[in-house]
């Protein structure tokens, strides 16, 4: 697992997130929503003190947006109702890797809102340990990270086997295998953080998260999910010689997206959290139309995936670069991806 670009420029992450941020604010009405359930709920929920983490932040200004929409909803509700403001604890979640610097340094904007009293600070670790003591946790919200898997399947590197084979035919062989090996490893990986964060809510706890997904249960041969654009430039460089064949046979994406249906499923059957709401919405839909011109994609998706193409490949972002130029300005292509793409947003209560 690798995090995405450090910084402030022009390649960063934090300068390149607009397509995530669009999602972000998608989101605020479920967290909003979830706030006033935590506020209204009687007994030992009325909180004097609240705990709130983001799963997966990042770095640059999206790493607050869900917590702040948070902080706001607390501040409005106790106006509203003339409540006395519970103390807030925030925490900022990334793998240790993420650029926490930068996180750092913009945690003072959270402590200049006076009421609630807002004390910050972060957590680095996978979400897929253990983060947070029991019992502890009001509100987990997270935003475009719970897709990545905490590994690629072990079935498909063990016995290396590529998961985009270049030859379409063996692809197209393999695909129902390679899908399978994949929806396994998520279903492995949601379930264990939903056991993971079970012991740490306390009951009636919310969650609510957002995550790439696909429209339908089916597979096709076409894309389907939001690395596979980035997937088909490499197969694309591989078959100019501009990667190395066997290299190209040996990269995984540590990332799946489940259909709504698959997601429901996993949910129940894991049991600890009941599903408030839930919502799928095309990746572009409702998001300015200028975050997804080839030029602005290809900087964004250079953004998260360049940590992971450089380790596995070397130093070939000015050629991927330039491969996806020429790819995604041919007519239709990105568009067709685009269309095929979505968000699942749910919210979820603790039992
Ligand atoms: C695309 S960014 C999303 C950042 C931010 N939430 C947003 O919406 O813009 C995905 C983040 O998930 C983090 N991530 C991936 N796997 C993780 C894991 N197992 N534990 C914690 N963070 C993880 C990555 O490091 C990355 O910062």
């Amino acid at each position: 697992m690798e995090p995405m670009n450090w910084g402030e420029g022009d390649t960063s992450y934090a300068n390149n997130s607009g397509i995530q941020n669009a999602e972000q604010n998608r989101m605020k009405p479920m967290i909003e929503a979830a706030i006033i359930d935590l506020c209204t709920s009687t007994g030992t929920l009325f909180p004097r003190n609240m705990v709130i983490a983001d799963l997966g932040c990042s770095s640059g200004t999206n790493a607050l947006v869900l917590v702040s929409t948070a902080i706001e909803a607390i501040h409005s509700y106790c106006i509203q109702f003339q409540r006395q403001p519970p103390e807030v604890c925030i925490f900022l979640n990334d793998l240790p890797d993420n650029d926490f610097n930068m996180v750092i340094k913009s945690l003072v904007t959270l402590r200049k809102i006076n009421e609630p009293i807002v004390v910050a600070s972060v957590t680095p670790g996978s979400f897929y340990e253990r983060l947070f003591t029991s019992g502890s946790l009001h509100l987990v919200c997270s935003s475009s990270s719970l897709h990545w898997l905490s590994k690629a399947p072990e079935v498909l590197t063990r016995n290396h086997i590529p998961a985009y084979n270049i030859d379409e035919h063996a692809r197209h062989e393999m695909l129902p295998m390679i899908h399978e090996a994949y929806a396994q490893q998520f279903k492995n990986d949601f379930t264990h953080f939903l056991k993971l964060r079970a012991k740490e809510f306390l009951s009636g706890g919310r969650m609510v998260i957002s995550i790439t997904g696909r429209h339908s249960d089916g597979m096709d041969s076409k894309l389907f999910h939001i690395w596979e654009s980035i997937v088909q430039i490499l197969s694309v460089m591989a078959l100019e010689g501009v990667i190395d064949k066997d290299k190209y046979d040996s990269f995984y994406m540590p990332m799946y997206g489940p259909s709504s249906k698959e997601l429901r499923e996993i949910i129940q059957e894991e049991g600890s959290f009941s599903i408030k709401e839930m919502v799928v919405r095309g990746l572009t839909s409702g998001a300015d139309s200028a975050l997804f011109t080839p030029k602005m994609y290809m900087c964004q998706m250079r953004a998260v995936f360049e940590p992971l193409i450089v380790k596995h490949f070397g130093e070939v972002m000015e050629e991927f670069m330039r491969t996806a130029e020429r790819q995604w300005s041919l007519d239709g292509i990105l568009r067709d991806h685009l269309a095929r793409l979505t968000w699942l947003c749910v919210s979820l209560t603790k039992s």
